[in-house]
């Protein structure tokens, strides 16, 4: 498709058409241009599938969102996750990878995904936000449904609309006894200043629960598995720490955790890649399909842990830039550096096996890792 048809059209499982675009350079322009709005309204979502008011309650955030909106939602958390606020996170980071590698080393039958992978992420924007690490296995339950449903004909209402429910509950919780953890302050913030609107509040909880952890999960579960497919590398990193966030570049570029940007509706009628667009029409940015653009990357299906530079765009770019890519950044070189050291002879339980992808088109991860610790 990037050679012949760069702007290719294509069907969702649930019938929606859209344009695909997998040049790294039209899906760069594409995201820097205004005349693509992320305000897609019920395009994807049919009017009749979700409740209004449900609807609402979860997707009035900042990724639904362009322009003074979009700068307003931004700007409320964007403190919380620059560079320098999400270093302080390191020794909590660190004690919880390690504890979760201790509980790894007992289990009987391990496995990277459920022991590490999942565990760590979450309980990292559990904290943040102040959620009970008590609800942990609902989310993952709720989320991993709601992630797989999107743009197909079993979108999960029931789930969803748990979920919302579980949102609202937590924010008159919070609100009765507050603590200093962010959904407090965002909470305080509406309340206090009204510049966050309840639905507002309600999404944009949503939107970092989910952001916040299915993403990172499939980069730890990722690079993990390219880790055990290669013991040259593993060994390269263990001998040399400093080489872990290169190769943690690599494994964003390489198995792009967030396979495609949110989908983008045409505001107005526009060229892109040679191909007109027409207002309303829908458009997936191929972030995996650009990470893997020959015209960018020299050899660029070969996995290079010493690839540079590496401008990939597993984070997207412009003004959706991941706000958490910090985090995501951090929890990735504590994970890999620990998991290294602790662990020198692990490998996959059964190599010659198929790794088992999840299901859907908004994640790229694994369901499952099961190794050998050979401790
Ligand atoms: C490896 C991990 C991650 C990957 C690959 C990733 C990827 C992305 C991508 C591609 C976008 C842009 C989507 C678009 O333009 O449509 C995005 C936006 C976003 N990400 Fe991440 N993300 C990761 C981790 C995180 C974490 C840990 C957080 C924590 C809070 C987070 C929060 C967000 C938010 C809030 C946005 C929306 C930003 C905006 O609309 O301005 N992400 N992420």
């Amino acid at each position: 498709m990037r050679e012949e048809r760069p702007l290719f059209q294509v069907e969702l499982p649930n019938g929606v058409p859209l344009w695909l675009v997998t040049r790294y350079a039209d899906c760069r322009a594409g995201l820097g241009d205004a005349r693509l709005s992320n305000r897609i309204g019920t395009r994807i979502v049919a009017k009749d599938v979700l409740p209004a008011e449900i609807r609402a309650s979860m997707g009035t955030h900042m990724l639904r969102v362009d322009g003074t909106d979009h700068t307003r939602l931004r700007r409320l958390v964007s403190s919380v996750f620059t560079a320098k606020r999400i270093e302080r996170l390191r020794p909590m980071i660190e004690q919880m990878t390690s504890d979760l590698l201790d509980k790894m080393a007992v289990q009987e039958h391990p496995d990277a995904i459920r022991d590490l992978a999942y565990p760590l992420p979450m309980q990292v924007i559990c904290e943040l936000l102040g959620v009970p690490v008590t609800d942990h296995e609902r989310f993952r339950t709720w989320s991993n449904a709601y992630l797989a449903g999107v743009g197909t004909q079993n979108f999960p209402v029931d789930v969803v609309t748990e979920f919302v429910h579980y949102v609202r509950d937590l924010v008159e919780q919070k609100r009765a006894e507050p603590d200093d953890k962010l959904l407090s302050a965002m909470i305080s913030a509406r309340d206090d200043e009204d510049r966050l609107a309840e639905n507002e509040l309600t999404s944009m909880c949503f939107l970092l629960i989910i952001a916040g952890y299915e993403t990172t999960v499939n980069l730890l579960g990722n690079g993990t598995a390219l880790l055990l497919a290669d013991p040259a590398l593993a060994e390269g990193l263990r001998a040399d720490h400093e080489a872990i966030p290169g190769a943690v570049e690599e494994f964003l570029r390489f198995e792009s955790p967030v396979p495609g940007a949110s989908f983008r509706v045409a505001t107005e009628r526009l060229e892109l890649g040679g191909q007109v667009i027409e207002e309303g029409e829908l458009v997936l940015i191929s972030l995996l399909s650009a990470n893997r653009d020959e015209r960018v990357f020299t050899d660029s299906m070969t996995f290079d842990a010493e690839r540079s530079p590496n401008q990939h765009m597993a984070f997207g770019y412009g003004m959706h830039y991941c706000l958490g890519a910090p985090l995501a950044r951090l929890e990735a070189h504590i994970a890999f550096r620990q998991l290294l050291e602790r662990f020198p002879k692990m490998e996959r339980l059964d190599p010659s096996a198929d790794l088992k992808w999840r299901p859907g088109l908004v994640m790229r991860g694994l369901t499952e890792l099961p190794v050998k610790l050979n401790q």
